[in-house]
């Protein structure tokens, strides 16, 4: 036996063999960081499409300050160095502006005015065109050439600028990389206070409910492993209570059931024993048919159908006491031979005029264990023969038949008999062990077995019919299903 200290270090050792990257912590972790990662990505596109349409605003704004102040003077008096120079610290081609009419000035142009790639008109672009463009200049931009135009400020006057994208797009990427790397720190931090907050929330309880359920179920006796439900509103709260519930149930039907078995081994041992007796007292009463004394031939058939009975039931007793029926070893049986088998058998038992009927046709089938399925029959066939010798009535008809029908894969084997039908007793308590018998001697268990052996075929037993006259039982077994596997490595086989 284990100590109790070791099974829980077992149990404990068993939970934390889930592996850290299956655990409930850790993929909610990754999910926390993909979903925020992803909400960034969101925010990233029309924030950087704004950045862009600011910082071209920005540079037509610079343009236009300079253009003013050309204005006042003659712009084309200016050197070429000078021209350079005012286009070089705006890193601009061309400045031009543009009045009421539409007519466009240069102001200031480099010396070769270099072929136009894409107009940016800052006053009529649209968000979807922000973020198009902003998606074009950043993954196919660096080498075009672009012109800005559009107001400046309150001025009445349009400004035009003409410039390349590389510096653009290099405040871009720049931006970018900074937006991936700060939203990879936010997600970091929230995944990390989630994680820490679902961890304390839910996961510890869990895991320590897992660990007392474990526990429990090492020794599902022992009162101090139900479970202690903590002081808690939530859902956590109410499973915790329903476990514990469930927990102080279960161990009081188990300590009632380890009573019934307790009292079940006393009852069989003594069963046993009392057989043996029964069995000897048999032996010796057999001595008393030869006795020739009229007093003595009176009451013997009584002593020994007495003693018959006592020994039957001992041995019904110890049968049902056998833990479990084995698995049925099922094949192809041929019913019409088998039923002919259990009324050969329930022939030799009476001799109460009983008509035996086979009507299952001769090539009929059912996969069954024969032995289990005897067993059913007979168990079906004796208790309609009993209760028919029983119905007392000379002219009535006692027939017992078996037929059988086939619906696709499901065999349905019908036991009828002529007798009363059912007593109010046995129809309530039908199949209960012990409690259906409403027959003197009877130990209630026949039907019980019968039921217990067919539903290990996967079949059903009812009783489809019972009125004076006609009942009917009905057994249904569907064949074994086959794995298409094997049925298919058969067919292969070459024959
Ligand atoms: N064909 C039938 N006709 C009338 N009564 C039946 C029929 N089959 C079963 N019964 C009733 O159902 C009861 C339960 O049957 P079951 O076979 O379970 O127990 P049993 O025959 O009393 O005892 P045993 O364990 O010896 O079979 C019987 O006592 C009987 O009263
Ligand atoms: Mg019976």
């Amino acid at each position: 036996m284990n100590e109790p200290g070791d099974a829980r270090a077992e149990t404990t050792a068993r939970l934390r063999s889930v592996p850290l990257s299956r655990g409930l912590s850790t993929k909610l972790l990754l999910l926390t960081i993909l979903f925020v990662m992803l909400a960034e990505v969101l925010i990233f596109l029309p924030s950087i499409a704004n950045f862009r349409l600011t910082w071209l605003e920005e540079r037509l704004n610079t343009a236009a300050a300079v253009g003013i102040v050309l204005l006042q003077s003659d712009p084309l008096s200016l050197s070429r160095e000078a021209q350079d120079d005012v286009l070089k610290a705006i890193g601009a081609k061309a400045i031009a502006i543009r009045d009421d009419n539409g007519v466009s000035q240069l102001l200031v142009v480099a010396e070769m005015p270099p072929a136009v790639d894409e107009h940016i008109d800052l006053a009529e672009t649209d968000m979807g065109e922000a973020l198009s463009g902003a998606i074009d200049t950043l993954l196919f931009g660096g080498d075009r050439m672009l012109r800005v135009f559009g107001p400046v400020g309150d001025s009445d006057k349009d400004f035009e600028l003409v410039l390349p994208d590389q510096r653009l797009r290099g405040a871009m990427l720049v931006y970018s990389r900074n937006v991936a790397l700060l939203s990879l720190l936010i997600s970091l931090i929230t995944a990390a206070l989630v994680f820490w907050t679902i961890d304390r929330i839910m996961i510890r309880p869990v895991r320590a409910m897992t660990r007392s359920m474990l526990d429990f179920a090492e020794a599902p006796g022992d009162p101090s492993r139900i479970v202690v439900p903590e002081r808690r509103g939530d859902e956590i709260g109410v499973a915790e209570r329903e476990l514990a519930a469930m927990q102080s149930r279960l161990q009081r039907v188990l300590g009632e059931q380890k009573h019934l078995a307790d009292l079940g081994l006393a009852v069989s041992k003594i069963n046993h024993d009392m057989r043996n007796i029964l069995a000897s007292a048999q032996l010796l009463s057999d001595r008393l048919r030869a006795i020739k004394d009229p007093a003595v031939q009176a009451f013997a058939p009584k002593l020994l159908r007495a003693l018959d009975r006592a020994v039957s039931y001992s041995e019904n007793v110890l049968a049902y006491g056998r833990a479990q029926e084995p698995a049925p070893l099922r094949r192809r049986v041929r019913l019409r031979a088998l039923v002919d088998e259990v009324f050969g058998l329930l022939g030799i038992d009476t001799d109460s005029g009983v008509d035996f009927q086979n009507d299952v046709a001769a090539e009929f089938e059912v996969d069954a264990d024969s032995d289990q399925l005897f067993r059913v029959l007979t168990n079906l066939a004796r208790n309609a023969v009993q209760a028919m010798t029983a119905d007392k009535g000379i002219a009535v008809v006692h027939r017992l038949a078996v037929s059988a029908e086939r619906s696709g894969t499901v065999a349905r084997i019908l036991v009828t008999d002529t007798g009363p039908g059912l007593p109010q007793k046995a129809r309530e308590n039908l199949f209960a062990a012990f409690r259906g018998s409403a027959r003197s001697g009877g130990t209630g268990l026949g039907l019980a077995i019968a039921q217990e052996l067919v539903r290990a075929h996967g079949g059903t037993l009812e009783l489809v019919e019972s009125r004076g006259g006609r009942t009917v039982f009905a057994i249904t077994i569907p064949d074994q299903p086959v794995s298409l596997e094997q049925a298919r490595s058969a067919l292969r086989r070459p024959a």
